[in-house]
């Protein structure tokens, strides 16, 4: 038995060291790109997309390390995701052009880091234009897609493909493989044996009339280099203390944080998300303290008042934040539940733009 428990030890380190094609077993030698793409990936992005790049570990990021997606994504693709994000999802701008904190150099080096999972060569893709029909893709899309992508495409459980950002960088071959092959291990099956060539080239063709329909350039949140300077804290300085707030990791509900609010309660509202996010919209009153890097933030903070975080995720970046206040000694933090959805729903107030 103990012997069998070896050999099964020893064939997973050999498999590791095989699958990562390096002799130097777990001792991979990363260039300086890697290493700086790494540490960011895991400050910013590890959160939702998960520690390896597995996935689903918030808000239904996709998988980014799965063999079939490296193997048909350009740089180029990446690029673009990363810096421009894809707006209304939770997944932010980026790159210091959108209002995000990472030039363009910290980008390529996150995709440096990202193409270490890889272990397929870059696939040769079918390239070819379509011929499929837009209206028979249609059809097929109702009943078959729009249960998981939404019914254009957007608005699903799953990630947006009808989105004008993702269409002008996913090319025809991009589409083809994805549609026709899935991606093995998550939700998106391959449609190609079941539905037939013909029914994929439709749904390409579907795709490709909702990119014609859309606004050619999507709209650009305002180019204000991060991060942002902290606004007033605590709102309501000589206000009552708020009643009901919970500690983290229990959540306080929009109903009550309103409510305490509106009768002048002293606190801080912090905005967890990425700054291309608050500037954007966030709610009225609140200061942007990103997740990934709210060091600078934290001599400005009061201590004597509540802290109420919130992101949009509903909890992930939030969560993060109050994690590393409490860390940091603060004793008042607690999470907004639900996140900005919530809060916008209720219409309890929210603002554009570089103000609190
Ligand atoms: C059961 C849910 C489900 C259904 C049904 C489904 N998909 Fe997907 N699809 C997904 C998921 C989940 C992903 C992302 C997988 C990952 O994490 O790599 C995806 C990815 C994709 C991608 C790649 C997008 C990208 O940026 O990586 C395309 C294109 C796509 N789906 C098209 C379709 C089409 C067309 C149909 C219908 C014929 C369809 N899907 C049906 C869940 C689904
Ligand atoms: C708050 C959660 C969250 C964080 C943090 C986050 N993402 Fe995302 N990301 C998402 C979601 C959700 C999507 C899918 C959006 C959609 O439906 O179009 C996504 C999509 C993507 C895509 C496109 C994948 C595809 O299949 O088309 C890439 C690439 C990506 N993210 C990279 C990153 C990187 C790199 C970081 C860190 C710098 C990051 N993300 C941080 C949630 C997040």
């Amino acid at each position: 038995m103990v012997v069998r428990t070896q050999l099964v030890a020893f064939l997973a380190v050999l498999g590791t060291c095989i699958a990562s094609g390096s002799l130097e077993c777990g001792r991979r030698v990363q260039t300086h790109a890697q290493a700086r793409g790494s540490e960011l990936y895991g400050r910013m992005c590890a959160v939702c997309h998960g520690a390896n790049g597995e996935g689903y570990k918030a808000d239904q990021a996709p998988t980014l390390r799965h063999p079939e997606f490296l193997a048909t994504v350009t740089d180029e693709f990446l690029r673009a995701a990363i810096t421009r994000g894809r707006s209304g999802t939770t997944m932010s701008a980026w790159g210091t052009e959108r209002g995000g904190p990472l030039p363009r150099g910290d980008v390529d080096a996150v995709i440096a880091f990202m193409r270490t999972w890889q272990t397929r060569p870059q696939l040769q893709q079918d390239e070819r234009t379509t011929t499929g029909n837009a209206q028979r893709g249609a059809a097929t899309f109702a009943a078959e897609c729009a249960k998981c992508h939404g019914a254009h495409g957007t608005g699903g459980p799953h990630v947006g493909i009808g989105n004008v950002e993702l269409l002008t960088l996913a090319s025809n071959g991009f589409l083809r493989h994805a549609i026709r092959y899935g991606r093995a291990g998550t939700p998106m099956a391959g449609f190609g044996a079941p539905l037939g060539d013909a029914a994929v080239e439709d749904e390409i063709a579907l795709l490709r009339t909702w990119q014609a329909g859309s606004p050619t350039t999507p709209p650009l949140a305002p180019a204000k280099p991060p991060p942002i300077p902290l606004g007033p804290v605590p709102l309501n300085p000589k206000g009552p203390e708020p009643v009901g707030f919970r500690m983290h990791p229990q959540t306080t509900g929009a109903d009550i944080v309103h409510h305490e609010l509106e009768r002048g309660a002293k606190m801080a509202l912090l905005d967890a998300r990425a700054p291309s996010d608050y500037l954007n919209d966030h709610i009225k009153g609140a200061v942007s303290v990103p997740f990934y890097d709210p060091d600078p933030y934290f001599a400005g903070l009061p201590r004597d008042a509540w802290l109420v975080c919130y992101c949009a995720c509903p909890h992930a970046e939030s969560s993060t934040l109050a994690a590393k206040l409490i860390a940091k000694g603060f004793k008042k933090v607690t999470v907004l539940d639900e996140g900005l959805g919530v809060w916008r729903t209720k219409k309890y107030g929210t603002k554009t733009g570089i103000d609190p």
